[in-house]
């Protein structure tokens, strides 16, 4: 079975959305664990709820960015998965941790990258005015925001929309998109080219619309 370790930072809904599409892969897939980078991530409860292991490695502990992406890396290790997924995992990580998972290490990011990255994408896609807004989940590379895309999903714009309106109309297609996404790569379909361009065997559309 392929092995996953989710990292959150707190509501988990996107891990919810992942461990369904797991479960619904039966025996091919195994979600190890939940890891929490903030005692109070509420994702953090569910995933006790549900019987997957549940693991605290919270940041405000360590000095540094450095010594909490190795307490971070140690924890990730311990349960040897394939996948290292971040699921609004709010923690910038060391090029060090990065490299380490390289090609195993997914993120959702809420815009349409490279649009917008960093945080407050739904202020700053109002405020660029744009029609349509989205979400990636890419391959996570050093550069923040910056990686090969696997799929994105995408929303419109309404009239009247606030940051909390668009967000609340983007997260669940936030959803489908990392369950579809963490579906394939238990299935084994998700590779990358030899240019970092991802591939997904016998996948006709990674676009998603609301
Ligand atoms: C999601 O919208 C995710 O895309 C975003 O945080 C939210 C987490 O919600 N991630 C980032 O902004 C990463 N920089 P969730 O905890 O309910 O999945």
């Amino acid at each position: 079975a392929r092995r996953f370790v989710v990292l959150i930072s707190g509501r988990g809904s996107n891990m919810q959305a992942i461990v369904r599409a797991l479960r619904a892969q039966g025996a091919s897939a195994q979600m190890c664990a939940v890891i929490a980078s903030s005692p109070d991530a509420p994702g953090l409860a569910w995933a006790r709820e549900q019987g997957i292991e549940a693991t605290l490695v919270p940041h405000r502990d360590y000095a540094s960015r450095e010594e909490f992406d190795q307490a971070l890396a140690q924890a990730i290790e311990a349960y040897e998965p394939h996948y290292v997924l971040l699921a609004g995992f709010m923690r910038v990580l060391t090029d060090e941790f990065v490299r380490r998972f390289e090609g195993r290490l997914i993120n959702i990011h809420p815009s349409l990258l490279p649009l917008f990255p960093g945080l407050n994408t739904h202020g700053q896609a109002l405020e660029a005015g744009v029609q349509w807004h989205g979400c990636t989940v890419h391959f996570v590379t050093p550069v923040l925001d910056v990686g090969p895309i696997i799929a994105q999903g995408i929303v419109p714009v309404l009239a009247g929309d606030t940051p909390q309106t668009l967000a609340e109309r983007l997260l669940h297609i936030e959803h489908r998109v990392y369950a579809t996404v963490a579906g394939w790569l238990a299935q084994g379909r998700v590779t990358l080219d030899d240019t970092q361009r991802v591939q997904v065997q016998g996948v006709r559309t990674r676009s998603y619309l609301f």
